[in-house]
Order: C-alpha cells, then structure tokens, then sequence
C-alpha cells in the first residue's frame, strides 16, 4: 500500500493528537509522555501527525511543536485544522498564522475545514485558505466532516488549488461513508483520512472481527486498524507507547481480499 496527499508519500498510518494536553483547555500534566510517544511514533516511521487549532485550545499544537524540534521537517507531514467558527476570511489568516506560532514552523503540510458551517460561503474561507497556500503557509488544502455535497463545494470553489483531502470519522464500527463520500473522493482523487479509526478505543462487540484476528494471530484492534486503512490513511491516536506498537502491528496484517469481503460485508 502507498498512501499519499496531495501527491506527497505519507506513512501508511498517521498518529492523532486528540487529548494530548488537554482537551478543551490546555492541561501540562502529561506534555513529557505526549512529546515523548510523538517522537517515539516519528522514530517508527510515523511521518503525518493531525492536530487542530482547537485541541486543549491550542496546546496540542505546541506539544506537536516541541516533538519536532530538532528533527528535519521536510520529513514530517503536518495537519491542523481551522475551527469552524473561524472560516471568514480575515480570521482564516488569523488561524493559521497563530497555528504555525504555536507549532514553531514556516508552513503546514495539510490545512482543513475541521467542520462546515454553512452560514460562511466555502467561497470566501476556500479562498482564504488559497492564499495560505500562495503564500507557502500550507501546501496543501482539504475539508473534515464535509458530505458529499459539501466536497463537490468546496471543490467547485477552488479556483488555483484542489481539495487534497477529507477527513471523516470512519471505523469498522462506522463504516456509513464506504456508500457515500469515500467512493466519492477515490473517484476525485481526494485522500480520505480516518479520524477515530479504532472507535475511540472501544473496540469489542463484533464477533467476525474477533475471528478475523483470531485466524491471523492478532488483536481486534490491530485488525480493525487493518481493515480501515484498505480505503483511508488512519490517525489513531495513543499517549501509549506500547499501544503505538500495537497500531503499527496493523502495517503487517497481510489479510486476503475474501477475509477482507468477509469483514465488509459482515
Ligand atoms: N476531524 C475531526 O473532526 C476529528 C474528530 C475526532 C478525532 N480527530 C483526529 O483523529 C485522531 C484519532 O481519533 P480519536 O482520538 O477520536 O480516536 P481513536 O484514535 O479511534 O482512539 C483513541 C483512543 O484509543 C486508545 N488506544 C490507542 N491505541 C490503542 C490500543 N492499541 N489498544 C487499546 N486502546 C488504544 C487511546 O488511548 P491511549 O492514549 O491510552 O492509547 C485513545 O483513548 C484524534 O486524535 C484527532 O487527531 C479528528
């Protein structure tokens, strides 16, 4: 499998920063372990870390600043995401500006819509967010949370750019865009990405999962990891570094295309 954005090679699985100092405050309790696990997934082979200007108010950012400090950051693939009160032009700017402070760079690999809001015309913020890219303040622009609809929008928006990626919630537990906006964005090019991709850490209750892991000797979290990165780059997230060892266990499931069916249509 090679996975891409906007044409650039990323890791087959992505690390999220949801909860990492803090949620919707900052919280320095655990800044070490969270630096430390980013840097421990980076060293791994982990190259793109999703954050947002919206994780414990801005923190998340910063520890995902410190955890690559010193590294070389054209190896690295950054997202953050502008929240969704924040799409008037003006405040686009504003957004990124203090997203690329908190995280000590230049630019951003990926720059998203982190959810729609209707009540901005995609115009005006697809616009804004074409001159962060002018401007080499991102590379690469997308959506999160966006529908069908919503893609083609913003899409139809672009005048200089194309959209390069939706992040959408996609797990074995919810799998309601394989019928909708991930056919959708496969036909158009656009990288799906996988937020919550092992269900937020609840990952019994489905028996054929558990025989499926059972009959390639690994965990139900390892498989479900597995089965969503046939049609998205996931970004589970873990402050654990043992659980990242246990992601990464996914990146050698060699599972058949009949297992596969099994699980999709099951
Ligand atoms: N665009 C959006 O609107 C949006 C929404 C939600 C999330 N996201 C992004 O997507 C990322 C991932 O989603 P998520 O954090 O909601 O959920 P997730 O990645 O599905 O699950 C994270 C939870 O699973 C636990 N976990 C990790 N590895 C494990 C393992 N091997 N075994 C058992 N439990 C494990 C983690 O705990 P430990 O830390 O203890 O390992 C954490 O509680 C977020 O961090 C964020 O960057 C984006």
């Amino acid at each position: 499998m090679s996975r891409s954005i906007g044409g650039v090679s990323v890791s087959d699985i992505g690390i999220g920063t949801w909860g990492m100092g803090g949620t919707s405050k900052a919280d320095y309790r655990n800044d070490q372990d969270s630096v430390e696990t980013l840097r421990y997934a980076l060293s791994k082979g982990i190259n793109l870390i999703d954050t947002a200007e919206m994780y414990a108010a801005g923190h998340s950012e910063e520890l995902v600043g410190k955890s690559i400090q010193g590294l070389d950051r054209k190896k690295i693939f950054i997202t953050t995401k502008i929240w969704h009160t924040h799409l008037h032009k003006e405040q686009v700017r504003k957004s990124t500006e203090e997203s690329l402070k908190r995280l000590g760079t230049d630019y951003v690999d990926l720059l998203l819509i982190h959810w729609p809001n209707s009540s901005v015309p995609i115009k005006e913020t697809i616009a804004a967010m074409e001159e962060m890219l002018k401007e080499g303040k991102t590379r690469f622009i997308g959506v999160s949370n966006f529908d069908v609809q919503q893609t083609k929008d913003a899409m139809e928006a672009c005048r200089d750019s194309v959209i390069a990626a939706n992040q959408i919630e996609y797990n074995y537990w919810n799998r309601g865009g394989e019928s909708s906006v991930i056919p959708y964005c496969e036909e158009k090019g656009i990288s799906v990405i996988a937020y919550s991709p092992i269900n937020r850490g609840k990952i019994d209750g489905s028996d054929v999962l558990n025989r499926m892991a059972h009959k390639y000797s690994c965990k139900p979290v390892q498989m479900s990891l597995r089965y969503v990165m046939e049609r998205s780059i996931p970004i589970p997230k873990t402050s654990d570094k043992k659980h990242l060892d246990d992601l990464l266990g996914a990146l050698n499931i060699n599972i058949s295309k009949e297992d596969y069916n099994i699980l999709a249509s099951t």
